[in-house]
């Protein structure tokens, strides 16, 4: 259980991370807490768009059923929910019985300040979840029109509730969201265009929740003549779809296997997701398109004809209009994406990891980084090994995932990862540290000492595992060989 007090989302999720003994990583306007232990595996992770406006992600199963005891504060903060899978009971102060908020359902809350609300995600199911929160003292600001309107909207909305009660929205079943939700949640990318399509994606999911929101409170009547029954089918029609997101999947087609008539399916499929079928169709084909794209080495036209288009020309217009990017544009960036990356890591090696246990690692090493072209180093000292490796970001990023598993080493916490311009090794190799204190690298062929006194000095053993020191160890290897102190 965790006693939550209403803060700033990056303080809040400070708060899950001591109570959950996860990993917290703080960058600038995002943070991600990483968890692998007894209380659940995956993350919880935040995405500032501007001040006032942050995204809070969880992907995550947690073992048990986890309780949040939401403390209120006086600066009231608006959440705007949705589920892309698991659920959440939500017990509001006066409340004798738990509210379920579904799958795909819309939801907005905020509670009195001082008051207090209680949050349960299930145990064991994977909670996939996007919270939009927002700050409203954060919005003013005269240069941002969206800010104000965003603001002047909010105060409408929550007008209507006297502004010192809680407020809860629990809304329709909406699938329009649920396209932005997916894509915040999914989302794999740490570039530029990763962050772009993810702005671009929260502010989709406002815009979405809040139009959403206006029209069932404006319109209920507007509900077309479907049954819940019929509504699911439609949603299910999705699935199907997917499966055969090559063929043609004409109105008639898809009309017969749901059993609807071609009206009303039309005005079904409005109703959910706020275009015609073939706007809707076309929307699942370029969603897959983008996943192609960043999951294969496949090329624009493969692609194209894999998605069901037989124009190349119609993909690539229909693509820019969705993404903003023309196609081939996305291919290139994600290959730059595969330039130069580098990961470094430190590990502790299992007790019975002998010189002959370092010996088969590092030639099994030798071999495989070859031929993948990845080079860097690999320090033994003392039961800890320290590890940079370097090369296409691709088949660095699976190397490590690769290496994760091993069962010779655990505890492998990640010191640094990203792009890099250059390599900072020119071949694979091993490195030593001497009970000294001074580090030898083979480097070229030559091999090379470099003093790391000052560093590992007088260190015990408690020390070793410590990641700021193998940061320290990162840093100096690199400037080490920037300042020219290696060289051949
Ligand atoms: C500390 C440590 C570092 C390792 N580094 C590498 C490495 O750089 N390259 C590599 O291919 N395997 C490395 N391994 C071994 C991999 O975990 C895995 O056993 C190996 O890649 C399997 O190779 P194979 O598929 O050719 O049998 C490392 C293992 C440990 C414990």
């Amino acid at each position: 259980m965790l006693d939550l007090k209403e803060k700033n989302p990056l303080e809040m999720l400070r708060q899950f991370a001591v109570n959950l003994n996860g990993d917290l990583l703080e960058d600038l306007g995002a943070a991600k807490l990483s968890l692998n232990n007894g209380n659940g595996k995956g993350y919880i992770s935040l995405y500032e768009v501007f001040p006032g406006l942050t995204a809070w992600i969880y992907n995550i199963e947690f073992t048990r059923d986890y309780t949040i005891d939401l403390n209120f504060s006086k600066n009231r903060l608006f959440y705007f929910g949705y589920h892309l899978s698991g659920y959440q009971m939500t017990k509001f102060p006066n409340e004798g019985m738990a509210k379920k908020i579904g799958e795909r359902q819309n939801f907005i809350l905020s509670g009195e300040p001082d008051s207090k609300a209680q949050f349960k995600i299930p145990g064991k199911i994977r909670f996939e979840s996007c919270f939009l929160i927002i700050e409203p003292n954060k919005l003013d600001n005269r240069r941002s029109n969206t800010k104000t309107q965003l603001k002047a909207h909010l105060s409408e909305i929550f007008g209507e509730a006297n502004a010192k009660q809680s407020y809860r929205y629990f809304g329709n079943i909406d699938f329009r969201t649920g396209f932005y939700t997916e894509r915040i949640v999914k989302n794999k990318r740490t570039d530029l265009v990763g962050r772009l399509l993810v702005e671009s994606a929260i502010l989709g999911m406002l815009a979405s929740q809040i139009a959403a929101h206006d029209h069932d409170i404006d319109t209920e009547s507007l509900q077309p003549d479907l049954t819940k029954e019929e509504l699911s089918g439609i949603a299910l029609m999705g699935d199907y779809i997917k499966e055969n997101i090559g063929e043609k999947l004409p109105v008639k087609e898809l009309s017969r296997r749901t059993g609807l008539s071609p009206k009303k399916l039309q005005s079904g499929v409005r109703f959910l997701y706020g275009h015609s079928i073939n706007k809707y169709t076309a929307n699942i084909r370029l969603e897959r398109a983008r996943e192609l794209f960043n999951e294969t080495d496949m090329n624009v036209s493969q692609i194209c004809y894999k998605v069901g288009y037989t124009s190349r020309s119609f993909f690539s217009k229909q693509f820019q209009d969705r993404y903003g990017v023309l196609p081939s544009d996305y291919r290139n960036t994600l290959r730059k994406d595969n330039l130069l990356y580098e990961i470094s890591y430190r590990s502790m090696a299992k007790p019975d990891v002998d010189g002959e246990t370092v010996g088969d690692i590092l030639m099994t090493s030798k071999s495989n980084n070859n031929s993948l072209d990845i080079t860097g180093s690999l320090i033994y000292h003392r039961n800890v090994f320290f590890q940079l490796i370097e090369g296409p970001r691709r088949d660095v990023l699976e190397l490590y995932e690769k290496i994760k598993k091993d069962s010779r080493h655990f505890d492998v916490q990640t010191i640094w990862k990203g792009s890099k311009p250059s390599r900072d090794f020119t071949e694979w190799d091993m490195a030593m540290i001497s009970d000294e204190g001074v580090l030898t690298i083979p480097h070229d062929g030559n091999t090379q000492e470099l003093g790391l006194g000052h560093l590992m000095g007088d260190i015990g053993q408690q020390s070793l595992e410590s990641k700021n020191l193998w940061r320290k160890v990162r840093n100096v290897l690199k400037t080490s060989f920037e300042n020219g102190d290696i060289s051949d």
